[in-house]
């Protein structure tokens, strides 16, 4: 194995468990996966949580022009919404009408069902070239409709998702992995500094 290889493989245990980021423009509802999401914040008064999201993908731009997005953590019984969201671009298709969900209290979609959400107004940016670290204020949070105050069900990690997605979609992730890949490596060499103003 080329010892870039390895690196990579290695990385992959830094990656987060799989989460749901929704966000809303002018009324159009999109969602995407991500699985680069970490907290942000020891502060119990000032909660943060920062994700990074590719910009060739249409939620970034939806995010960094309105400055909100939410954030689920999903359990183990949420593959479709993992495929739904994170196979797909919502530029060709309307990804959450079939996903049960309601409006959050900054206007933003959130899913019905989920580990758990967290709505935020982001507080800062920073450019990777290829993608953009968003940094967001948690400002309200909840643990999907039906459950009372605790997460119900099993956390979805990446490595669970990885080793248990169903072997007919395997292909198809492979190959988007491999077309982001490529794309993000002809921008992640060109990183601007950004000053942030809050949306
Ligand atoms: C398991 C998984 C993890 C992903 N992680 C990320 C990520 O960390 N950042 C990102 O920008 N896209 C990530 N993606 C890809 C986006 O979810 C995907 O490109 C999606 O179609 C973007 O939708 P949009 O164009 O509607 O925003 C991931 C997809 C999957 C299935």
């Amino acid at each position: 194995m080329l010892q870039r290889d390895r690196t990579y493989q290695l990385l992959r245990n830094l990656t987060s468990p799989v989460v749901a980021i929704t966000s809303e423009r002018s009324g159009k509802e999109n969602g995407m996966i991500s699985d680069a999401a970490v907290r942000a914040s020891i502060v119990p008064t000032v909660p943060r949580l920062s994700v990074y999201v590719h910009k060739f993908n249409y939620s970034h731009d939806m995010i960094y022009a309105t400055g909100r997005f939410a954030l689920h953590l999903l359990h183990t019984e949420q593959f479709d919404v993992v495929r739904r969201l994170g196979f797909f671009s919502g530029r060709d298709r309307d990804k959450l009408a079939e996903i049960p969900h309601h409006r959050g209290t900054l206007g933003l979609p959130i899913l019905d069902e989920c580990f758990a959400h967290f709505e935020c107004s982001v507080a800062n940016v920073m450019d990777t070239g290829s993608s953009t670290l968003f940094l967001g204020d948690v400002t309200a949070v909840g643990t999907g409709k039906a459950a009372g105050l605790e997460p119900q069900g099993e956390l979805l990690t990446a490595t669970y998702f990885r080793s248990h997605m169903p072997a007919e979609w395997r292909k198809e992730y492979e190959a988007k992995l491999e077309e982001a890949q490529q794309v993000a490596a002809e921008m992640s060499r060109n990183i601007q500094p950004v000053v942030w103003q809050r949306r």
